[in-house]
């Protein structure tokens, strides 16, 4: 059974990965902490709560965390996720709240408890990781691995530098990325190979409620899609990457994030020539996108036949 810790900012392709999950049963959830990121921190974590209670992921933990970046300039995709974070879909708000305490302290005393044994899995902005190295740096020993859903070596997608997660919150990704552990990065290159198409939208229509009121409405106001492809669900692949590694390939490499650039803030700047260096990332490069659809559509409809 492999122990996953996640960081999201439920955004439309977080609850997609959020479903991933729960239906999983190689996985157990030992936590959700949130972040301000697509959406404001309000609006993220009831997003998370609705979405334990529809996804019935049990007792599990929703520990609310930072509402914004290190330094005070906000970026949201409101744009793209709509105005409540998940798009089209509607799910009943949650009956039960957020537990008490802070994110970066739940993912620091987590760590602790189980040294080596649990993998941290950042989905959405980095402030709240960047504050639990900041609280305790042996958290860099403590966790397993570190799976993020962020950056690029090729492209951005906010700008054409940078992808949203790292331009949110630039120095939380520097610190994240300069922690001493290895962050398996897997970023756009990958993630935008793996597309919703209309043959995968209608898999996701025929899954009941789980279909009709979360997977169908949220993909489709992702983007358009069309039968070669429409949005990617970014998120979901980092999951993917925990659940069976050998979908995707990985390249070793130097990632520095450019923090002060006037227009390449937020950039992963990604050197796969390390030479003696320390390899502080192993970058996807790419993904088998027909195993990828067959592991999440899997998971989906177990998550329906329940
Ligand atoms: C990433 O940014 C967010 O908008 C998505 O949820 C995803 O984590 C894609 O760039
Ligand atoms: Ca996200």
């Amino acid at each position: 059974m492999k122990k996953l810790l996640l960081d999201c900012d439920p955004g439309i392709d977080d609850a997609l990965a959020l479903a991933l999950i729960a239906g999983s049963p190689s996985v157990h959830l030992t936590g959700i902490t949130t972040v301000g990121g697509n959406v404001d921190l309000e609006l993220t974590t009831a997003n998370a709560l609705a979405l334990r209670e529809f996804l019935r992921l049990g007792d599990v933990p929703v520990t609310p965390g930072s509402a914004g970046a290190l330094l005070p300039r906000t970026v949201r995709a409101s744009h793209v996720h709509g105005a409540g974070g998940l798009g089209d879909a509607r799910l009943p708000a949650a009956e039960r709240g957020p537990s008490h305490g802070h994110a970066a302290d739940f993912i620091v005393e987590t760590l602790r408890a189980a040294p080596g044994e649990i993998t941290l899995v950042a989905i959405g902005p980095l402030t709240n990781l960047a504050l639990a190295v900041r609280r305790e740096p042996r958290v860099v020993e403590w966790a397993r691995d570190l799976v993020i859903m962020g950056g690029s070596f090729t492209r951005g997608n906010y700008n054409p530098a940078a992808e949203f997660n790292m331009l949110a919150d630039p120095e939380a990704a520097a610190i994240v990325f300069d922690a001493g552990w290895t962050v398996t990065m897997m970023g756009l290159d990958v993630t935008l190979t793996a597309m919703v198409t209309t043959g995968v939208l209608d898999r996701m229509r025929a899954l009941g409620r789980l279909g009709r009121d979360l997977l169908e409405p949220a993909a489709r106001s992702y983007g358009r899609v069309t039968a070669e492809g429409g949005p990617a669900i970014h998120d979901a692949c980092a999951v993917a990457y925990v659940l069976d590694p050998s979908l995707f390939t990985c390249v070793p490499a130097v990632v520095n994030v450019e923090t002060a650039g006037r227009y390449t803030r937020g950039m992963t700047v990604t050197d796969f020539r390390v030479g003696d260096r320390r390899a502080n990332a192993q970058v996807g490069t790419s993904l088998n996108v027909k195993r990828f659809w067959d592991l999440v559509l899997g998971a989906y409809e177990g998550v329906a036949a329940r």
